[in-house]
This record gives C-alpha cells, sequence and structure tokens, in this order.
C-alpha cells in the first residue's frame, strides 16, 4: 500500500536505488534542491539509508565501516534496524503531514545486497521482513539509476582517487556488483507500476536530472498530490 492509498499519510515517498557509482547520490540532491524552491523547504525531506537519525548513523557506521568479515544475517538485520527507526522517526511524521520524502537506498537495497548479491534468498526478505518493516509505507516510486558493474566500479575508484570514499561494499567482487544490478532489473521489471528505469549516462549528469524532474512530475499528475 503505497501513501495516497493509506489516505491518512498524504505525503510522497520516494526511493533512489541503484549499484555503485550510478550517480545516484548527486541526482537525489539535485531533485531534492529542486522540489525545495518548489514545494518549500520544509515539505521536503530528504534522507539516506542506512543512517539519517541519530541510531541509524550508529548502525550505518557499524554496517559500512565494520569488519568485512560480518555475518551476512548480521548485515540484513542491522540495516532492517536502521529502517525501522528511520521510519519511525522521519518517514511516517512526515508522511502523515503530507511532506515529501526522498530515501537514498530503501527496502530494495536489501533485498538486492543481502537478498540476491550475498545469497540470503529474496523471498523471506521480501515477502515477510519487509512488510514487517515497511507496514503500509511503500514507496509510491522507485527512481533505479542503472548502470553496468564495470562502469560503476570504475566511477567509485575513479572518486577514491580524487579524495572520495570507498565502502566495505564497494570493494566486494565484480560478480557481486554485477548480482546487484541485475537484481534491480529483475525487480523493476517485476514492478513496472512503481518503478522508473533511468539508464547511466556517461557525463549525463544534467540530462538524467531533467529526466528524474520528469519522472517525478508525471507521478504527481498521476496521483494528484499537492502540497500541504
Ligand atoms: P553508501 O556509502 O551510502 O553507498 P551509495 O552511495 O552507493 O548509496 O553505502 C551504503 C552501502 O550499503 C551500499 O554499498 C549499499 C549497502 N546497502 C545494503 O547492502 N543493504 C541495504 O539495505 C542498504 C540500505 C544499503
Amino acid at each position: 500500500m503505497n501513501s495516497k492509498e493509506r489516505g491518512n499519510a498524504p505525503g510522497l515517498l520516494i526511493s533512489f536505488e541503484g549499484g555503485e557509482g550510478s550517480g545516484k547520490g548527486t541526482q537525489v540532491d539535485r531533485l531534492s534542491n529542486y522540489l525545495r524552491q518548489i514545494y518549500g523547504e520544509s515539505n521536503v525531506i530528504q534522507t539516506r539509508e542506512p543512517g539519517g537519525t541519530e541510531i541509524g548513523e550508529q548502525i550505518r557506521n557499524v554496517l559500512v565501516h565494520g569488519s568485512s568479515e560480518m555475518a551476512p544475517k548480521a548485515e540484513l538485520m542491522l540495516f532492517h534496524a536502521a529502517r525501522a527507526q528511520s521510519l519511525y522517526e522521519i518517514a511516517r511524521p512526515h508522511l502523515k503531514q503530507g511532506h515529501i520524502v526522498l530515501y537514498d537506498r530503501f527496502l530494495d537495497s536489501s533485498i538486492v545486497y543481502q537478498g540476491i548479491a550475498r545469497k540470503l534468498g529474496t523471498d523471506f526478505i521480501e515477502h515477510q521482513l519487509t512488510p514487517f518493516i515497511v507496514e503500509d509505507n511503500m514507496p509510491d516510486l522507485t527512481i533505479l539509476f542503472d548502470i553496468d558493474a564495470e562502469q560503476g566500479l570504475k566511477n567509485v575508484f575513479g572518486r577514491a582517487q580524487n579524495n572520495g570514499e570507498t565502502n566495505r561494499l564497494d570493494k566486494e567482487s565484480l560478480a557481486f556488483h554485477q548480482a546487484v544490478n541485475q537484481g534491480y532489473r529483475d525487480i523493476a521489471s517485476r514492478n513496472p507500476q512503481r518503478y522508473a528505469v533511468v539508464p547511466y549516462m556517461h557525463n549525463g549528469e544534467n540530462a538524467t536530472e531533467m529526466k528524474v524532474r520528469e519522472i517525478f512530475n508525471n507521478l504527481v499528475e498521476r496521483v494528484g498530490y499537492r502540497k500541504p
């Protein structure tokens, strides 16, 4: 159930997904800035997973910078603990007030990274854990920044040389990242009503930004969203 069907939570929840190096973070920032100009600062909330809350940032630290020996099931549960906190503190209160909530990564990251790439299986995560944690806060829209793993890793390690950061998951094998990217494509094709796929364009940040705005505007028209 998404926010329009909920009735008591008239905001919009939009998630952004993609493999490493897809340029997702830049696009979330740009859409967020654009929406703040249109709808007003206080009506647009941008957050990231894992993190965004004090408890979530502590969990993020363990997940992103912790030992590479973490048990896959421990990893799965920590991501969901951070998500539960984020929904409790951020998404639900803001959606109730009719705000637009933008998530840089959300439930599909767990299905793809832990379920598929870590091989924990998608069935339990998708059909039991996700509904338990997310309840009636399914995204109204998920935008997938689709990139090939080779290109994505080139971007990540190019960025790292220019002072960027890499994280524990960036350092996984090429096969791991290929599984992530293919996993996303499969989820998107199984959920065409929720997903919009934006293919990666080299040096195409501005064109991608315009595409993302267009996707957002189509959503607003479709669901009839109005700011509070
Ligand atoms: P981050 O630095 O935010 O990466 P990115 O810029 O690519 O979003 O690190 C988050 C990492 O956590 C990223 O590698 C994906 C991973 N992740 C999961 O494995 N499962 C999840 O449920 C979430 C939310 C993230």
